[in-house]
């Protein structure tokens, strides 16, 4: 499903869309994102080495089944080169309130302004959805998701897991919990 095109800041222009699973199986876009989010894994949870592919893809499969799972991608001449998701903690009543998101961009089209588009574009999502809170998380030491999460986007830092990464030079780094509530009337409570 189309949302926008949208302007980079060196003028190239990215569709931005809601993505299924037949968006990857085109035109062998499931590899190629594999592929780039290997060179942007340091900070990222799961692994993209070549032997991860079929596992991962049975797994974003299985994501994308989900209800309350909503993949926005940025596409480039019918390339995939930039996710977020939101996750929503559907059926959850203690905790339905609450959604969360990942997200990830093409080397080549980072401090685009994209990061900042997708994630407001997840938030505006998150709402339609009747989210009150959005949540996520990054490892200590990824300054590119510090700037756009808690400088650009104002997510407040709400606590760290002590050592909750591995960094690929073996040493470990704190994960930072963020947090925005987006209901207006849930604010300065
Ligand atoms: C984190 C990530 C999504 C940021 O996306 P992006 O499209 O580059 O972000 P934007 O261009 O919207 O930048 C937002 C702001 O942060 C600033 N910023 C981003 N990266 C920066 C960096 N490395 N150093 C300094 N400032 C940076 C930008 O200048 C911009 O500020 P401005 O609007 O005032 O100019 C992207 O770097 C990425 O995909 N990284 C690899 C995967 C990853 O780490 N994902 C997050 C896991 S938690």
């Amino acid at each position: 499903m189309e949302i926008e095109d949208f302007k980079l800041k060196d003028g190239r222009i990215v569709n931005i869309k809601i993505l299924t699973m037949d968006d990857y199986d085109a035109d062998n876009n499931y590899e190629y994102v594999h592929d780039w989010l290997n060179k942007v894994n340091e900070f990222l949870a799961l692994e993209f080495d070549k032997e991860n592919l079929e596992t991962n893809k049975t797994n974003l499969r299985f994501l994308m089944s989900k209800e309350g799972f909503i993949m926005i991608g940025g596409v480039y001449n019918g390339k995939i080169i930039a996710t977020a998701n939101l996750e929503l903690n559907l059926n959850n009543k203690k905790m339905g309130h609450i959604g969360k998101f990942g997200i990830s961009i093409h080397p080549d089209f980072h401090n685009q302004g994209l990061g900042t588009r997708l994630l407001q574009i997840i938030e505006q999502q998150a709402k339609k959805k009747g989210v009150k809170k959005i949540e996520a998380a990054y490892f200590l030491g990824n300054v590119s998701a510090e700037k756009l999460y808690v400088e650009k986007l104002k997510y407040q830092i709400e606590g760290r897991r002590k050592f909750g990464g591995k960094l690929k030079d073996g040493t470990y780094t704190d994960r930072v919990l963020i947090g925005k509530i987006i209901d207006d009337s849930m604010k300065e409570k």
